[in-house]
């Protein structure tokens, strides 16, 4: 098992000289190289199921970018195929679930728990390949959708601004809510447990759609089943990253989890002022920063940097956007690597 990687390190409050640095969706189609295999397939799901290809893209950005830390190339929306519904990937528009759920039969039908799980192995499959060529400083992150994030996507069935199919769910069925959330719930414990079996050495859960919740909500269908997930695997570290739940973020740190992902809807010196120094924090740089020159990515980067200080990774505030030019992805990183805390 590795242990000393500059990441790894981190989340253990070791004396580092810098952050670690590694981009959100890093893997995937800000690099020509990723493209150029991709092109020779029929889609974005051939891909994640072909473990040679899968692992080839999981080590590009660190080939060429020299990221810190590789993440899986899969995607969050396995685990809903896994229970029973399955997604297409349409070119330039997103996710499709041609069935969604509708009734509590539906619900009823979904495989849950370690049925659902071990139908992924190609995503372990993957994690061995991967683990056959990724060097020994460099950690490999795996992730799934946080539950209700995934829930989100079972309801509504493709993306949407509002997901209001969604949460009129959890407003009108919220037992059904309840009853489905814990069925993600199981299949994501069992699905993370194997792919720390088959090699990753950290976890991040994506709760993409936290911000569409209401405080309340986010307490009662996102954040206990997160809990679930977190006290289920205690054997490597968790982030948890709740997009757009910012205002929520003492409620994130009470469950506990070994890092917490920040977006850039706050400044890294308010979070501290609420999380303290002592916190392991990743984020939380605009990924349209890295639409500006080099000259000013590197130097709004520096500066965010020092603002997080000590037990910091950085990282954007959500994934890098796909025309993002990798000169600004380049400089993002250089800026980072620049910090010596012992200056
Ligand atoms: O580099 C990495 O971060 C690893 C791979 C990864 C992908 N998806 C690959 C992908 C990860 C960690 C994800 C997570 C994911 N998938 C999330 C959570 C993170 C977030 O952005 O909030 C969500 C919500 C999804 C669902 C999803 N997958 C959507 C909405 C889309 C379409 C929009 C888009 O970005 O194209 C995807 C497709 C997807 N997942 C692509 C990649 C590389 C693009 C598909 C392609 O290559 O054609």
């Amino acid at each position: 098992m590795k242990k000393n990687t500059l990441f790894l390190r981190t989340i253990n409050k070791e004396l580092v000289d810098r952050p670690p640095v590694w981009l959100m969706r890093q893997a995937g189609r800000i690099l020509p190289e990723y493209k150029a295999i991709r092109a020779k397939l029929t889609g974005f799901k051939e891909l994640v199921k072909s473990p040679e290809l899968a692992a080839e893209v999981t080590l590009q950005p660190v080939d060429l970018l020299k990221v810190d830390a590789a993440i899986l190339f899969s995607d969050i929306l396995v685990i809903p195929e896994a229970m029973g519904l399955d997604y297409e990937m349409i070119e330039a528009r997103g996710p499709f679930f041609p069935k969604t759920i509708q009734s509590k039969s539906d619900i009823d039908q979904l495989l849950t728990g370690k049925k659902a799980a071990d139908r992924l192995d190609y995503v372990y499959n993957t994690i061995t390949e991967i683990n056959k060529h990724l060097p020994e400083n460099i950690p490999l992150i795996g992730f799934a959708g946080a539950p209700w994030t995934i829930l989100a996507y079972m309801i509504e069935g493709k993306g949407s601004k509002t997901f209001s199919l969604a949460k009129k769910f959890l407003y009108a069925e919220p037992e059904w809510s309840h009853f489905l959330l814990d069925k993600i719930t199981d299949s994501t414990i069992h699905y993370l447990r194997n792919q720390v079996k088959a090699g990753v050495q950290t976890l991040q859960l994506f709760d993409s759609w936290a911000g569409l919740l209401s405080m309340e909500q986010f307490n009662t269908f996102s954040l206990p089943y997160m809990q679930r997930i977190k006290e289920a695997i205690p054997e490597v570290p968790l982030t948890i990253f709740a997009k757009g739940a910012m205002l929520q973020l003492q409620e994130i740190a009470e469950i506990k989890p070994d890092v917490i992902g920040i977006d850039w809807n706050i400044s890294p010196l308010r979070v501290r002022q609420w999380l303290g120094a002592d916190t392991v924090l990743q984020g939380n740089m605009d990924p349209c920063l890295l639409y500006a020159t080099p000259e000013h990515v590197f130097e709004e980067t520096v500066k965010m940097c020092r603002e997080f200080g000590r037990n910091h990774i950085a990282n954007l505030g959500h994934g890098v956007y796909p025309d993002t030019p990798l000169e600004g992805v380049k400089a993002f990183i250089a800026a980072v690597k620049s910090i010596s805390y012992l200056e």
